[in-house]
């Protein structure tokens, strides 16, 4: 079996890797010149753990080349993937925009030889399939393929994971051949009794979407419970544990937070609400959970305010993680992006430090001014509070001692709730974080008097 594989963005890459080391011969073509020549020199583009030796190991053996020259690996493939990016339109409105889905589309009519299967990978909205197939049966009438979908889960960070042990396949064909070419794919995760869900085109469109925007509900659902546990007394992960293990609402993702952000959540459901508005089909939950993200963030700087004694203006706030999640790099619509510069817009100093993501952040103009520093105490010199905003390992078992010798004040904001708060409040320090009640200081142990 033969692959191409159009785009090495985050999917394309997991994905041409993965299903190289099924043992697959797999070509990945982008545009980007210095992207390519990276690869091929074995650097990635992302931070991605495993991805390095997994492409290296592939290479290697000969099953995974990088390219810029979609011809050949085109006409010789069975399946191609298109796995281009699908921003949020410029113009607005949360529209997805196509052009380099199309793009690529055209592109590859042009060289399609024996009968092949054109796979979306790319997240796009219901109907992209169908013009897929019409954009490259205009270009090319006489080209033996099918069209189908094949959306991707994989979380960033376990991605590798997420391709290898998927809960689930979902893939939409209109064909007995095209089904059967990705059946055969994906046919070494049978061993796992992997579900294959073989759908219609839209279906499989919808699937990726419908379960993007409600892990995305999921998650600004117990965001808001969580504010509801501060005000009540309530502690939001017994709760979020008490529903949880009510198998028809599950564990995961009920970690309340800052708010999502990422690749994924903010611009699929922008997208989504867009789709609904044009079938006449509103989405009014989603649109109310984008809102109520986008706020959050918000109230996430001042609650940081609240917890500096009403103001950090003149004052020195260390920010431990900038990323949007642990283990990656990416920045994309991180709540750093808007929780850091509205600390800045009220007047305070940032420092700031991030084991993957120091070199991404500083490309952010919305980061601008921050003292970027080279470790988790050196943001914590002379600062007035620290503020947990990613929850990497690193940052889960700080010297709190040390921790409290560098800070002028020992205030500890933890917005991803990794610590016990008796154990922040027994070091000293004053503690804020999400949902739980606020520890009290440890007890003085009573003076014993003598009752005679
Ligand atoms: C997501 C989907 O999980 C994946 O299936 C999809 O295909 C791509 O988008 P990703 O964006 O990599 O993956 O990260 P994910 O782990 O889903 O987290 C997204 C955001 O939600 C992060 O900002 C994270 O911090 C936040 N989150 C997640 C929470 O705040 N609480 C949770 O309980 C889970």
């Amino acid at each position: 079996m033969r692959i191409a594989m159009i785009g090495t963005g985050y999917v394309g890459l997991v994905s041409g890797a993965c299903f190289s080391e099924f043992g697959y011969h797999v070509t990945c073509v982008d545009k980007d010149e210095r992207k390519i020549a990276a690869l091929l020199a074995g650097k990635m583009p992302i931070y991605e753990p495993g991805l390095e030796d997994l492409v290296a190991n592939n290479v290697r053996g000969g099953r995974l080349e990088f390219t810029t020259d979609l011809a050949g690996p085109v006409s010789g493939a069975d399946a191609v993937f298109i796995a281009v990016g699908t921003p949020t339109d410029r113009r607005g409105e949360g529209y997805a925009d196509l052009t380099y889905v199309f793009a690529a589309a055209e592109e590859v009519a042009q060289h399609l030889r024996d009968y092949t299967v054109v796979v979306t990978k790319s997240t796009v909205p219901v109907g992209t399939g169908r013009k897929v197939h019409k954009i490259i049966s205009e270009k090319a009438p006489r080209a033996d393929f099918d069209v189908a979908s094949n959306p991707e889960f994989l979380r960033e960070g376990a991605a590798i994971n997420d391709f290898m042990r998927p809960d689930r396949v979902v893939v939409g064909a209109e064909t007995d051949r095209a089904r059967a070419v990705l059946r055969d794919l994906y046919r070494p995760l049978f061993l796992n009794e992997t579900p294959i869900l073989m759908s219609g085109l839209e279906t499989a469109e919808l699937t990726k979407y419908a379960a993007n925007a409600f892990l995305a509900t999921k998650i600004t659902f117990i965001n808001e419970i969580a504010d509801l546990c501060e005000a009540t007394g309530a502690d939001v992960q017994e709760v979020a544990r008490g529903i949880g293990l009510d198998g028809r609402i599950g564990k995961k993702f009920l970690h309340a937070g800052p708010g999502y952000g990422g690749s994924c959540f903010p611009k699929d459901t922008l997208a989504l609400v867009a789709q609904g508005k044009d079938a006449n089909a509103p989405q009014r939950i989603v649109e109310t959970v984008v809102a109520v993200n986008d706020e959050r963030k918000v109230q996430m700087a001042n609650r940081i305010v609240a917890a500096c004694d009403g103001s950090v203006r003149g004052k020195t706030i260390a920010v431990l993680g900038l990323t949007f999640k642990p283990n990656t790099d990416d920045m994309r619509e991180a709540p750093s992006l808007d929780i850091v510069p509205a600390l800045q817009k009220n007047g305070a100093t940032v420092r700031a430090f991030d084991p993957e993501g120091m070199a991404e952040a500083k490309k952010h103009a919305e980061l601008a001014g921050t003292v970027f520093c080279d470790n988790a105490y050196d943001t914590m010199q002379g600062a007035d509070a620290i503020v947990i905003l990613t929850e990497w390992n690193e940052f889960r078992s700080l010297d709190l001692a040390r921790a409290k010798s560098l800070l002028r004040t020992p205030v500890l904001i933890d917005l991803r709730n990794i610590y016990r708060p008796e154990d922040v409040v027994a070091a000293g320090f004053s503690y804020t974080s999400v949902g739980r009640r606020p520890a009290s200081p440890p007890k003085r142990p009573r003076s014993v008097s003598a009752v005679g």
